[in-house]
C-alpha cells in the first residue's frame, strides 16, 4: 500500500486509447499506471519557442493524470536528438563507435532534466513516490532534491548496462554517477546489468559496493542507493484480449494471401540495436541454402521507423531498405516476394493477430535491455499448435527464457539453422517449449513488476 501518490516520469508517454505503441517502456508504463493509478509526467509531443518556459497541461484519464510538458524546441532536440539518443543510447548499447558527443547536447539533457525537476517538485509531496524511468533522467534524481523534493526516489533504467569501462569513458560519467546516487533504489532488467552499474558508479566515486541477497547496495559520493534487477514484463491478460476482438481486415487480408506459405514474423523498431541488417542477412542465407524456399516461406518484418532525425538511424533505414531490396532482386519471382519489410507503425491488435499466426518469431537484438516483443509473441501463441521463438542471446528476455531456441544474431549461419529448425519443429517439441515459455512470461509479467518496483521504492524510502 502506498501512502502518498505514485508519480511516474518518462519522456515518451502513451495513453492505453493510442493503439501505436512507441516502444516497451511506453507500453508496459501504461499497463502498470492504468492498473495502479497515478501521475504520468511526460513529454506532450509538443516544443515551444526557445527561451520560453516550459508549459504543463494536466488531463486525466480514469486514474491516471496525465501532466505533460512542452519544451523548448532546441533543449529538446539537443536532449532527445543529441545526448539522449545520439549519444547514451550507443553507449549503452555497446555501441560507442557510433556515439556523438556535443557538449552543447549535454547542457541541453541537463535543461530538460531541470525542467522535469521543477515541474515534479510543484507536485510531489513526502508521502509521494517519484518513479523515474529511462536514461532520458540520470540526473533528475540530484536536480529533485535540489528542487527541494522529499519523495523517495526512484530510477528504472530500462537498457543495458554497459562494461564499467565504457560508461567510465563518458565525459560526464563522475557526473552522471553522483547524480545516479541521489535515487534512493535503481532497478535495472538483468542481475548483469544491476552488478555494471554498482562496479561503474562504486568505481567513479570510489565507493564501496555491498552485495545483498537480491539487492546490491552501493555507497559513494556520500550518499548510498539500493541496485536492483526487476524484469519487464507484458499484460498478457490485455494482449490475449487483442486476440479476442475480430482479426483486424488488412491482417485477414495478408494470412488469405500467404497461400499456404509459411509465416515468419518480426516486429522491432528500426534501431541499430535490434540487429536488423544480421536478421535479414541470415534470412538471405537460409534462402539462399535452397532458393526453392522463397516459395514457401515469407519473413515479414514490421520495422516502423524510430528517432529518424538521429544521423546512425537515417543510415541504418538506408542500409536496411537495400539488402531488403536485395533478397526480394534475388529470390523473389514475378509472383511472389519472400520478404516484407514495412516502415510504418502497426497498432497492438494488429501486431497481437500476425503474431498469433506466426510460425516463427524472430527477435534478434544486438543489444537489448528486456525486448518485450519476445514475451508478447509467446503470450500470442495458441497452446495447442504454438509457433517458435528464435531469440537473441543478448537481449535481457533471454535470461528467463531458455525454451526459445537462443541464437547469436551475429552468426548469420547459426541463426538461418535456427529458422530451418524453428521451422521443421515437430509439434511435441513447441508445445513443450512454449509450457516452459508462457510460464515464465506468465510469472513475470507486467503487474509483478509494477508489484515489485512498488515494493522496492517503499522499502528504500
Ligand atoms: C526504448 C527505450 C524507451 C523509448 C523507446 C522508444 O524502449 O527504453 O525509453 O521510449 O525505446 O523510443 P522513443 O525514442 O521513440 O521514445
Amino acid at each position: 500500500e502506498i501512502e502518498g501518490r505514485l508519480i511516474a516520469v518518462s519522456n515518451r508517454v502513451a495513453r492505453p486509447s493510442e493503439g501505436v505503441s512507441p516502444g516497451g517502456l511506453a507500453s508496459a508504463l501504461s499497463d502498470a499506471l492504468t492498473a495502479q493509478g497515478g501521475t504520468w509526467l511526460g513529454w506532450s509531443g509538443k516544443t515551444i519557442a526557445d527561451g520560453t518556459e516550459p508549459d504543463v497541461t494536466a488531463t486525466t484519464v480514469d486514474d491516471v493524470v496525465y501532466s505533460l510538458l512542452d519544451l523548448p524546441a532546441d533543449d529538446y532536440r539537443g536532449f532527445y536528438e543529441g545526448y539522449a539518443n545520439a549519444f547514451l543510447w550507443p553507449v549503452f548499447h555497446g555501441r560507442s563507435d557510433l556515439a556523438v558527443h556535443r557538449p552543447a547536447e549535454f547542457r541541453a539533457y541537463a535543461a530538460v532534466n531541470r525542467a522535469y525537476a521543477e515541474a515534479t517538485a510543484r507536485i510531489a509531496g513526502p508521502d509521494d513516490l517519484v518513479w523515474v524511468h529511462d536514461y532520458h533522467f540520470l540526473l533528475l534524481g540530484k536536480m529533485l532534491r535540489e528542487a527541494g523534493v522529499g519523495s523517495t526516489l526512484g530510477l528504472f533504467l530500462h537498457i543495458p548496462v554497459p562494461e564499467p569501462a565504457a560508461f567510465r569513458a563518458v565525459p560526464e560519467a563522475r557526473r552522471l554517477a553522483e547524480a545516479l546516487m541521489h535515487f534512493d533504489t535503481i532497478g535495472v532488467q538483468t542481475a548483469r546489468d544491476a552488478a555494471r552499474l554498482a562496479e561503474a558508479v562504486a568505481g567513479l566515486g570510489e565507493g564501496v559496493v555491498l552485495n545483498r541477497p537480491g539487492v546490491i547496495e552501493v555507497r559513494a559520493f556520500g550518499e548510498r542507493v539500493r541496485i536492483k534487477a526487476l524484469p519487464i514484463g507484458i499484460d498478457v491478460g490485455a494482449l490475449r484480449g487483442e486476440l479476442y476482438a475480430p482479426t483486424p481486415p488488412e491482417v485477414r487480408a495478408y494470412l488469405d494471401g500467404l497461400g499456404g506459405r509459411r509465416a515468419i514474423l518480426g516486429v522491432d523498431r528500426l534501431d541499430y540495436s535490434k540487429g536488423l541488417p544480421e536478421k535479414l542477412a541470415a534470412f538471405g542465407a537460409f534462402l539462399a541454402a535452397d532458393p526453392a524456399r522463397a516459395d514457401e516461406v515469407v519473413l515479414t518484418q514490421i520495422a516502423p521507423i524510430s528517432r529518424g532525425s538521429v544521423s546512425a538511424y537515417a543510415h541504418l533505414r538506408q542500409e536496411v531498405e537495400a539488402l531488403a531490396g536485395r533478397i526480394n532482386g534475388e529470390f523473389g519471382s514475378l509472383s511472389r516476394h519472400p520478404l516484407q519489410l514495412l516502415t510504418r507503425p502497426y497498432g497492438r491488435r494488429a501486431v497481437a493477430h500476425l503474431m498469433a499466426h506466426a510460425d516463427v518469431g524472430l527477435v534478434t537484438p544486438l543489444a537489448d535491455g528486456m525486448n518485450l516483443v519476445a514475451k508478447e509473441f509467446v503470450a500470442a501463441q495458441d497452446v495447442d499448435d504454438p509457433g517458435v521463438l528464435v531469440l537473441s542471446r543478448f537481449a535481457g528476455a533471454a535470461e528467463a527464457m531458455e525454451a526459445a531456441l537462443v541464437v547469436d544474431p551475429r552468426d548469420a549461419d547459426g541463426l538461418a539453422s535456427a529458422i530451418e529448425r524453428a521451422l521443421a519443429m515437430p509439434l511435441r517439441e513447441r508445445r513443450e517449449r512454449h509450457r516452459a515459455l508462457i510460464a515464465s512470461v506468465a510469472r513475470d509479467d507486467v503487474g509483478h513488476w509494477t508489484t515489485q518496483c512498488l515494493e522496492e521504492l517503499i522499502a528504500a524510502g
